[in-house]
Parts: C-alpha cells; sequence; structure tokens
C-alpha cells in the first residue's frame, strides 16, 4: 500500500488517475523545469525520482538531462511497470520504497520527490534516505501543496470548501498530510539538508487557459467518495452547479499554488 495514496479509488479508475497526473504535470512542469534550472541541473547528470508514478515526470527530467541518468523509486508495482513500458531502457526503475531505497550511497546529484511526501506516515525518513543517496553538493527538491494556501478562483468555490475538509480528514486518518508544505523547511533542515529554502510557485489561468485547470477541478473526480458514503449526494450536485457557474463565467480565473523546497547536502557531512 502506497501509505495515503490510492489511485484506484478515483472515478474512472486508474485511467483517470493518470489522465489527472499528467494534466498537472502538464501545468506545472514550465515553473518547476525553470526552478530545477535555476538551482543548477544541467545535462549531464545523475537524477533519481522519489514516488515517480506512471512515469510523466520521468519522461520530462530526461529531456533536462540529455547525456546524464535518470532512476525511479516507486513502491506500487503497478506503477512500476507503467514507467518501464513509458521510459523503456531510457530511464532505471527500482520498485522499493522512498524510506528505503537500497540504492547506493552518494550516488545522484538531484533527488526530486512531487506529491509524494504528503502520503507519507515519515515524510522525515524519505527525506534523510535522498540526503544518503546525494553526493555532497547535491541537492533534494520537494514539490508539494498546502491545502491551506490551495490558491483563489473567481467567481469562488465555496462548495468545495466540506470537501476539501473531509478530503484532508481522511488522508490525515492515512497517514498523509495534506498541509505539508508549510511543514517542508522544518523537515529538510530536520533531516541535515543545508541552504533550505521554499519557493512558492504560482499557476494562473490567465497565463495557462482556464482549459489546463479543467482536470484538476472536475466534480466526478469525487464521485468514488460520494460512492463510498464520504461525501453525499447533495454535496456533489453543488459541487458541480459550482463547477458550471465557474465555467459559466466569461471572466472566470484561478490561481493556484504550489510549494517546492530544496535543500543541499553539505560538502561537510553534519551527522557527524
Ligand atoms: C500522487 S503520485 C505522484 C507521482 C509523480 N511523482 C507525479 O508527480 O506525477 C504519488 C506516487 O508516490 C508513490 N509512493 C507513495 N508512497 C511511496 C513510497 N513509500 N515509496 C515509493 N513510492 C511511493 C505512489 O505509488 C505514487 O505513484
Amino acid at each position: 500500500m502506497s501509505g495515503s495514496y490510492r489511485p484506484e479509488e478515483n472515478p474512472g479508475g486508474l485511467d483517470e488517475e493518470l489522465a489527472r497526473l499528467k494534466s498537472q504535470v502538464e501545468l506545472s512542469w514550465p515553473e518547476e523545469k525553470r526552478l530545477l534550472r535555476s538551482l543548477g541541473l544541467t545535462e549531464g547528470m545523475t537524477v533519481v525520482e522519489l514516488g515517480g508514478g506512471p512515469g510523466f515526470v520521468t519522461e520530462k527530467l530526461l529531456e533536462l538531462v540529455p547525456s546524464g541518468a535518470v532512476h525511479v523509486v516507486e513502491l506500487d508495482p503497478g506503477m512500476c511497470l507503467l514507467a518501464e513500458a513509458r521510459l523503456g531502457a531510457r530511464a532505471r526503475v527500482h520498485q522499493g520504497s522512498v524510506l528505503d531505497t537500497g540504492l547506493p550511497d552518494a550516488r545522484f546529484d538531484l533527488a526530486l520527490a512531487r506529491f509524494v511526501f504528503q502520503h507519507l506516515e515519515e515524510p522525515l525518513l524519505a527525506a534523510r534516505e535522498a540526503l544518503r543517496l546525494l553526493r555532497p553538493g547535491g541537492r533534494l527538491v520537494v514539490s508539494e501543496l498546502d491545502a491551506g494556501l490551495w490558491g483563489v478562483a473567481e467567481p469562488s468555490l465555496p462548495e468545495l470548501a466540506p470537501i476539501h475538509r473531509k478530503a484532508e480528514r481522511l488522508q490525515l486518518q492515512r497517514g498523509g498530510n495534506r498541509f505539508i508544505g508549510r511543514h517542508l523547511v522544518r523537515l529538510l533542515t530536520a533531516a541535515g539538508f543545508t541552504e533550505v529554502r521554499l519557493d512558492v510557485i504560482a499557476y494562473h489561468s490567465d497565463a495557462l487557459g482556464l482549459e489546463a485547470f479543467r482536470r484538476q477541478l472536475d466534480p466526478e473526480r469525487l464521485r468514488p467518495a460520494m460512492e463510498a458514503g464520504l461525501i453525499s449526494p447533495e454535496e456533489l450536485e453543488q459541487v458541480r452547479a459550482g463547477y458550471r457557474r465557474f465555467y459559466d463565467t466569461p471572466s472566470a480565473s484561478i490561481l493556484m499554488l504550489g510549494f517546492v523546497a530544496h535543500g543541499l547536502r553539505s560538502f561537510v557531512d553534519l551527522q557527524d
């Protein structure tokens, strides 16, 4: 079981979740790419992607390191198969946990963990494992959300608030944390990283187009939650009405925020 991550619970099952992950990457990758480059990612580097899922992000990483190498660590065997099918010989997929990867010490120039830490009961262990995998001078980059600061929509979508509260509680019960954005700096610092910083990335529909956000806002993603009795049919109907109101408003706009924490493995081993 991959912590609080349950892709099979999405309405269209795994296919729908894969489509959501893909649209999410397309939305945010241009900004993430810019940030990765500014943090020193260059074309010959060796990168490890922690919790890589089906490999959509891995493909993007491969474009950034054409003469380097990308390794993926992924717990879910089904996701590993999808990643292997997508990536072929271009990347190495290791089935295992980001808490204990079994990969050698100091092997990587950069480790990227995207939307994985929020699903872990012990993200600190994952950050420590990343420290071990990085060479001195290597960097961990953790890209996440914070449900308290997800963004703003105009017209607003108040119907989503009670649903969000339930999703937050459910993820918490399963050992995850949708408020992890605010904890990332202390997490990386506690793991032993130096030069820890937090960048906020803004995604705005005026720049990216409203269509780019459609799948992230799609109320049909909530159907399994209704079928499982977690939300009522009335609540889902209200969310559908809010979604229609939003997309029927010609001047509608949406601003979403992502949180990217990064830290350096020092040349001096701080844990000795
Ligand atoms: C929300 S998906 C994100 C996938 C990918 N990083 C992306 O940004 O599209 C989270 C992924 O982390 C994986 N995962 C969760 N816990 C893990 C663990 N302890 N070790 C390795 N992978 C894990 C899940 O199986 C899933 O593929």
